[in-house]
This record gives structure tokens, C-alpha cells and sequence, in this order.
């Protein structure tokens, strides 16, 4: 029996005991987003933020700010909100225009409010074995559903495919740590069929609708779907070709409702984890 990794309900039991955590203190933790341009994914993902923040009793303000605007200009926006007491997490939504240096703009996010851990220092921290203020959400969800559902780590066999800052490269480093042998796959990878035969444990992030197929993984292999793509037809669509993966899998993310609620629910526990940080 296939084990659906249901992140749906996960996350709405993590999501239920931190607005609990957040009445109980009378807290008021504070979300600031920056959204730049008007991405359509990112405009869906950055009202659903919203969303579900507001009803764990976090405030989120949500900053628009024009495609067109100057590295300068967003730097001076990100100033601010470090230096606004009142806001305890700061979120820049990517992917950012073209014209932007996001390596600068992440940097520049005060650590101590990074909430998305993409800041040097707490990568830094993250990779050394220091305890980073926050680690990235999407990797940190899906350790969370791994725990959730008792999949061992230690000792599998890993392959992550896609190098990215959001999603493989953080989880590489978070699988390692729990004694996982990792492998890290991209766009460059000769063969990448060699590598997922192998896997125990397969986390999937490149937007390649259906990349992951029936022949390319071990029966009872665990399967972790993070891409998101639109289809020509309107429809949304993962990596894996579920339908006649999961037949072969012993655990697979639905998509959407696997890793995408996982993520959001990260976002605010991270939130909470930044102020309480602040505030002890
Ligand atoms: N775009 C896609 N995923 C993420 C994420 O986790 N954080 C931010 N800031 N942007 C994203």
C-alpha cells in the first residue's frame, strides 16, 4: 500500500497548534512581504501567505512594489523594515525581475528577521552546523512530513533533483545532517535515470511537469514532488507523473496538497520562531 504523504492535513494540525501557541502568549508577530512585479504564481502564492497568516493571529503587510523598480530603491525598502521594531519577519518573494541582484537583496534582510533563511549568515549557519535564526520552509515542511509519517532518513539514499537556494540546496544539507547519503541532480546531470533507480528517497523540484516517471524509480522508493508547473491547458502540474508512480512507491506527496501547504505553514512557524526570538 502506496502511503499518501498528505501535507493538507499536516499542515492545518500544525497550523491549528500555532495560533493556539500565538493566543496563549498574546502574541503579535509581524509578517512583512515584498512582492515585486506582478508574477501571476507569485500573486497567488503571496494572497494565500496572507491568508493563512491573519488566521493564526499573525499581521501580515504586504508591500507591492513596481516590476520596474531600482535595486537601490528595494534595498532602501528592506532597510526600513529592519529597522521597523514592530516587524519581526521580512519575506521577499521570488523569483525576483531580471534587472535585480537577489543575492544583494537577500543579504541585505537582517538575519534576525530572515524568515525565509536565505540570508548568508544563516546558510552559513545552516551548512557549519550552527543553529541558523530560520532554515527555508519548503525543505524544513518536507522534513516535517517525512517525521510526520515515520520515513526513515538516515542511512537512505537521497537524490535531490534541482540545485536551487529555495529548495536543493538547503535540503541537501538538511538530509545530510540527519545521515542521509546525498545526491544532488540538475539540469546538467548525464543520465539522471541512474541516479533516481538508486533512490531511497526522491525530492523533486525543477518545474518539469512529468519528469519523474514509473522507470525511474525503485519500487517502495519515497517520493517528494515540489515542482509546480501550468500546463498549456490551464491545469497545475507537479514532476512526478503520479498516477503511475505512486502504483510503485511506498510514499508520494500528492500535488498540490503534499509539499505547497507545507511550505506556507513553515512560513508562519518560522514567523512565530523570529518573534519569539525578538521578544524573550
Ligand atoms: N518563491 C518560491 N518559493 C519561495 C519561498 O519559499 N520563499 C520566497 N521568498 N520566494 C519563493
Amino acid at each position: 500500500m502506496t502511503i499518501l504523504l498528505d501535507g493538507k492535513t499536516l499542515s492545518t494540525k500544525i497550523l491549528i497548534d500555532l495560533a493556539g501557541r500565538i493566543s496563549a502568549q498574546n502574541a503579535k508577530p509581524k509578517l512583512a512581504v515584498i512582492m515585486v512585479g506582478d508574477n501571476p504564481a507569485s500573486q497567488i502564492y503571496v494572497k494565500l501567505k496572507e491568508k493563512r497568516a491573519k488566521a493564526v493571529g499573525i499581521e501580515p503587510l504586504v508591500l507591492p512594489l513596481d516590476k520596474n523598480i531600482s535595486q537601490n530603491a528595494l534595498l532602501e525598502h528592506i532597510d526600513i523594515l529592519n529597522e521597523d521594531p514592530a516587524i519581526n519577519a521580512i519575506l521577499v518573494q521570488m523569483p525576483l525581475p531580471e534587472h535585480i541582484d537577489a543575492e544583494q537583496i537577500v543579504s541585505r534582510i537582517s538575519p534576525f528577521k530572515d524568515v525565509d533563511g536565505f540570508n548568508p549568515i544563516n546558510v552559513g549557519n545552516l551548512v557549519s552546523g550552527s543553529t541558523p535564526y530560520a532554515v527555508p520552509c519548503t525543505p524544513l515542511g518536507i522534513i516535517k512530513l517525512l517525521n510526520e509519517y515515520k520515513i526513515t532518513i538516515a542511512e537512505k539514499n537521497a537524490v535531490i533533483i534541482g540545485r536551487s537556494n529555495i529548495v536543493g540546496k538547503p535540503m541537501a544539507q538538511m538530509l545530510l545532517d540527519r545521515n542521509a547519503t546525498v545526491t544532488i541532480c540538475h539540469s546538467k546531470t548525464k543520465n539522471l535515470k541512474s541516479f533516481t533507480q538508486n533512490a531511497d528517497i526522491i525530492v523533486s523540484a525543477t518545474g518539469s511537469p512529468k519528469l519523474i516517471t514509473a522507470d525511474m524509480i525503485k519500487q517502495n522508493a519515497v517520493i517528494i514532488d515540489v515542482g509546480v508547473s501550468k500546463l498549456e491547458n490551464g491545469k497545475i502540474c507537479g514532476d512526478v507523473d503520479f498516477e503511475n508512480v505512486s502504483y510503485l512507491a511506498g510514499a508520494i506527496t500528492p500535488n498540490p496538497g503534499g509539499v505547497g501547504p507545507m511550505t506556507i505553514a513553515m512560513l508562519l512557524e518560522n514567523t512565530f520562531r523570529l518573534y519569539s526570538q525578538q521578544t524573550k
